[in-house]
């Protein structure tokens, strides 16, 4: 049995990563420090599998810790590297703060892998390395833009230590996944998104809203130019990108690979603007959301969606989940997390 580690797996998208992986036969590693995620959510991921993963409390920017997990677990042949702050606008006023978790966790686990000679990584990247792009959809050929906030510069930093790490140490391979926006939650319920305080991303504002948790949703905006006057962005079933994560791991493990640093765009490579995740919302749910329109948020582009043809044709992945699916597991994720919350 072939074992991953997963930086970040307590977190939204590491555990769907880990339930995916543990389904396949795969032996899993979590390292998280619970900066954003609960320790209960192992317990959602053994329940999904009946499989507990091995669980490792540690901060990748302690260097000596970090090495140890590498040390303690001399066979882990790839790492799924998620762990990150995520706030864009947080990030405009903690920039240190931002380059300290991204950059320097980055760099004490490029730097134990060589160590301890694991030659495989996948990083989670972000569809905001191209800003506005010029071109719909946007290609991974697209220009990557002067960074809009610390948190996107990190990913940029992030793809271009790779490039030139990977260069350096022949054996060493990376694939840098683009996400666009992911939602929704595992079908099971038992696992999800989970914000902490008031939700600054659309679908978890949209479901804490009808759950009664939040009055009103603010749409930033009404007068962009596209379909209805909201931006368009191409949102993603989590469930789909967990499955993109194997299958980039696997390339590398199975030396399928052109290049030893690759990257791709992961998204449906469709648009929905905010009034049509509304409509897809109120449809599933059979309940009207209360909803105003506001002024536009500072730094939002206009609109954005993927292509993927070169997911689709060189990782042989695709999206399979529509917005529908993705809207009804979210609110079925949140309706289970506030019944948790009352039961407590
Ligand atoms: P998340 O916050 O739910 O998960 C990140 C996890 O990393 C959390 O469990 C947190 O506790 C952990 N973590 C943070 N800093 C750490 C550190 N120094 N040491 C150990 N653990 C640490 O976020 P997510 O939505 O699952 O995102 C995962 C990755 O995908 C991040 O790198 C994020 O930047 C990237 N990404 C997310 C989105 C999105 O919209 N969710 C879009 C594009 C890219
Ligand atoms: C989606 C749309 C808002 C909240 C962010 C990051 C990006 C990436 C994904 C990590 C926009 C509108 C939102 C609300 C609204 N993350 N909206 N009312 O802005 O596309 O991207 O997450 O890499 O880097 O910037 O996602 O969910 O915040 O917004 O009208 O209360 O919903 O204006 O058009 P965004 P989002």
């Amino acid at each position: 049995m072939k074992k991953i580690l997963v930086t970040g797996g307590t977190g939204y998208i590491g555990s769907h990563t880990v339930v995916a992986l543990q389904q396949k036969g795969y032996e899993v590693v979590v390292l998280d420090n619970l900066s954003n995620s609960e320790y209960g959510v192992l317990d959602g991921i053994e329940r999904i599998t009946g499989v507990r993963p091995t669980f490792e409390n540690v901060d990748l920017r302690d260097k000596e810790r970090t090495a140890e997990v590498f040390q303690s677990h001399t066979d882990i042949k790839a790492v799924i590297h998620f762990a990150a702050s995520k706030a864009v606008g947080e990030s405009v006023g903690m920039p240190l703060e931002y380059y300290e978790n991204n950059i320097g966790g980055m760099l004490n686990l490029l730097s134990a892998m060589r160590t301890y000679k694991v030659p495989n990584i996948v990083f989670s990247s972000s569809c905001t390395v191209y800003g506005q792009p010029k071109q719909l959809p946007v290609t991974e050929e697209e220009p990557v833009k002067p960074a809009l906030s610390p948190y996107g510069n990190t990913k940029q930093i992030g793809e271009e230590i790779l490039r030139d790490t990977v260069k350096a140490h022949p054996g060493l391979k990376a694939i840098s996944l683009r996400y666009f926006n992911p939602v929704g939650a595992h079908e099971s319920a038992l696992i999800g998104e989970l914000p902490k305080g008031v939700p600054l991303n659309l679908l978890p504002f949209i479901t804490q809203t009808a759950i009664g948790l939040r009055e009103q949703l603010k749409v930033y905006g009404k007068d962009y130019n596209t379909v209805d006057g909201t931006c368009v962005r191409d949102y993603i079933h989590v469930v789909d990108l967990a499955n993109a994560h194997i299958i980039a791991a696997e390339r590398m493990l199975d030396h399928n690979g052109e290049d030893a640093y690759e990257y791709f765009n992961l998204g449906t490579g469709t648009g929905s603007s905010v009034l049509q995740v509304i409509q897809a919302f109120e449809k599933v749910s059979g309940q009207a959301l209360n909803y105003v329109f506001v002024e536009r948020r500072a730094g939002d582009v206009e609109q954005i969606w993927a292509d993927t043809q070169r997911a689709n044709e060189v990782l042989g992945w695709k999206a399979e989940k529509g917005l529908e699916e993705m809207v009804r597991t979210a609110w079925l994720w949140e309706q289970h997390v506030r019944k948790q919350v009352h039961t407590v």
